[in-house]
């Protein structure tokens, strides 16, 4: 069995000096500074963490990579082998953030996940139903939906992260019926559409806390937690990360 995953998400906080003072943090927790942990800064720090974490086992994750595959002239763009070649592991594809606020699509996304593996990044597919969409049952389906572009790549390339748009950032968590079900369901398409034999590992995100990480992270389908808030603070982080060793 793979080991769970964590990534810390710091979305669009964070500053040279905080940041130093925070992973200085996470590099004494034994909890933390381990493999299977990765944190996701915003671009412009990506370089500071490579060299803050360059003597422990974490990786480095970016939140988003360009839809254009070559380098040009596409001011304002950061591409998958730039990601690849200041040290990052992961990128974050389709967060609902960028979903909401920049309109982002499967067509796009999936020339980000393609970018994203050509350059031997893990893509991590953020997925998520809204609650309108939970409320008038069309939550299966809409993730069946997003998920329709992993039928062009790989299973065991493809990491998805289950996140419920209501459940991000507002201290609502699915239940665990709930995430389970979910689970399972993106497990079950990704068998259908990529007709492989392994299962994509499936992260949880959304209002993961130190008090509910353990009764998330013990349910079998969970393979590790995309964690927001929680991940800006090291005692809260060490104990999602401890709750998924
Ligand atoms: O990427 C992380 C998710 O959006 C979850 O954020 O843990 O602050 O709810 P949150």
């Amino acid at each position: 069995m793979t080991a769970k995953l964590v990534v810390g998400n710091w979305k669009m906080n964070g500053s040279l000096a905080s940041n130093r003072k925070l992973v200085k943090g996470m590099l004494e927790d034994r909890r933390i500074n381990r493999p299977g942990v990765a944190l996701a800064s915003p671009y412009v720090y990506l370089l500071q963490l490579a060299d803050l974490l360059q003597l422990s086992p974490m990786d480095l994750g970016a939140q988003d990579v360009s839809q254009f595959g070559r380098d040009g002239a596409f001011t304002g763009e950061v591409s998958a082998s730039m990601l690849a070649n200041v040290g990052c592991r992961y990128v974050l594809i389709g967060h609902s953030e960028r979903r909401q606020y920049l309109a982002e699509a499967n067509e796009v996304l999936s020339k980000k996940m393609e970018n994203a593996l050509a350059a031997r990044l893990a893509p991590v597919l953020c997925v998520g139903e809204t609650l309108a969409q939970r409320e008038a049952g069309e939550h299966l389906d809409v993730i069946r939906h997003q998920l329709d572009i992993v039928a062009d790549f790989p299973s065991e390339q493809v990491i998805v992260a289950y996140e419920p748009v209501w459940a991000i950032g507002t201290g609502k968590v699915a239940s665990l019926a709930q995430i389970a079900e979910m689970h399972e369901c993106i497990k079950a398409t990704g068998l259908q559409r990529q007709s492989g034999s392994a299962s994509m590992r499936v992260l949880y995100g959304g209002s993961v806390k130190a008090d509910n990480a353990e009764a998330i992270l013990s349910i079998s389908s969970v393979d590790g937690a995309l964690v927001g808030g929680a991940s800006l603070d090291v005692d809260s982080f060490g104990m999602i990360c401890q709750a998924a060793d």
